[in-house]
């Protein structure tokens, strides 16, 4: 089994990630369950092959301000991987449901919910939902209504790599059309988000992946997507690219993976131009030589999408704008969902093993 990335520090504090009860669990039974839940258990951090268990629990009644949603679709992300096996930056507490992504349809809602109604389309608002389990009982308040028009795929997949793509190519530089960016990780969820976002603003895209055997069909399904260019990281290294960066040289650089991928990275970087690192896919330490800061003066800089969201719960309009933003380039074919691969949740076994290999370029969704 490969492994995943990891983003920020590691805090093992008991972080209270479920403020509902679409992250917690109500154990055991104290009464008959009104109707059992199936959902993907890990009561220890570890393997997830290991530690995760199909298991069924009660479904607490709803209280007034609560929403019954029936989970539709949940993609497997390398975060929820970290946060199984206990290396992500916050960690539940135990035992917890895994997922942190995915569509739910309301079911039902509380006498005092005026916000949700009956057949909207959902997706939680932060982390540590549980969203692998069939049904939850959750504040209305921990959920953000999406256009349910979407292909479910998409509308299972937009909430975390489309709108983490989107503030990268909005908040960090202004970027006009023709400017150049540049990334690695780029068939990545998120690269793949920055090569149809980008696109759509005009932004051209200099993508980075790792070699494989199937390189050429992977260059093509990205410029399908509108890659303007596409380089493994040893091309990157060669003296013949030179030209290739003499007309488009990148303003920003997005990093998914760190360690040395980055060095390279920054050596094609505009003088003066941003690095934002959202991913550690290669569980290195981001590498930036001195002379970048001295002499070149870039900005290194880094972004978390999870601490967007929380600055940004005061205002759920804000969270609204992005995700119709989004959902209007679905509509209009420029942002689709990356190859998936669907398993019902009994099948999580196979695909939690299929996430967790290297060069698929493809996610696994839970379907329910
Ligand atoms: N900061 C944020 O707000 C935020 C939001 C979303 C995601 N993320 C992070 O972004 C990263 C990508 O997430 P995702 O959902 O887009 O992932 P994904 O679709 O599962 O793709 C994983 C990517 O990582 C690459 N990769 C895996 N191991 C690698 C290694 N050792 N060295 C270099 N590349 C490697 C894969 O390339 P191959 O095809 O070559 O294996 C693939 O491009 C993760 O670290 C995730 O936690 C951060």
């Amino acid at each position: 089994m490969g492994t995943m990335g990891f983003i920020g520090l590691r805090y093992m504090g008991r972080f209270g990630v479920c403020p509902s009860r679409f992250g917690s669990l109500t154990l055991g039974s104290r009464g008959i369950p009104r109707r059992a839940v199936s959902a993907l258990v890990f009561r220890a951090h570890g393997d997830p092959a290991e530690v995760l268990r199909l298991e069924e629990l009660e479904l607490p009644a709803l209280g007034e301000t609560e929403v019954k949603v029936r989970m539709l679709a949940a993609p497997i992300n390398p975060a929820d991987i970290n946060m199984v096996q206990g290396s992500y930056a916050i960690l539940p507490s135990l035992p917890a449901v895994g997922g942190n992504e995915g569509v739910a349809e309301v079911e039902e809602v509380g006498a005092k919910v005026d916000r949700l109604k009956r057949g909207d389309w959902v997706v939680p608002s932060d982390l540590g939902s549980g969203t692998w389990r069939t049904v939850a009982v959750c504040a209305e308040t921990s959920l953000q209504r999406i256009p349910n028009r979407l292909p479910l795929a998409m509308a299972a997949t937009l909430s975390v790599n489309p709108c983490t793509a989107l503030r990268m190519l909005h908040d960090f530089i202004p970027l006009n059309p023709g400017d150049f960016l540049i990334q690695n990780g780029a068939n990545s969820g998120v690269g793949q988000s920055v090569i149809q976002i980008a696109a759509s603003m005009g932004v051209k895209t200099i993508n980075i992946v790792r070699k494989r055997p199937e390189l050429e069909a992977l260059i093509a399904q990205l410029k399908a997507l509108g890659a303007d260019h596409v380089f493994t990281e040893e091309d990157l290294r060669k003296p013949a690219l030179n030209d290739v960066f003499k007309d488009a040289e990148p303003r920003l650089a997005l990093n998914c993976v760190g360690g040395k991928a980055t060095v390279d990275m920054l050596r094609h970087l505009v003088n003066g131009g941003t690095m934002v690192t959202y991913g550690g896919m290669s569980r290195k330490p981001v590498t930036v030589p001195t002379s970048a800061l001295i002499f070149r003066n870039l900005n290194i800089r880094g972004f978390w999408v999870t601490q967007w969201k929380k600055d940004n719960a005061h205002d759920p309009s804000r969270f609204d704008a992005m995700l119709e933003e989004l959902a209007a380039l679905c509509r209009t074919g420029r942002l689709v969902s990356p190859a998936l691969s669907e398993y019902p949740l009994k099948d999580y076994r196979e695909a939690l093993d299929n996430a967790m290999q290297p060069y698929s370029s493809r996610k696994q969704l839970l379907v329910m």
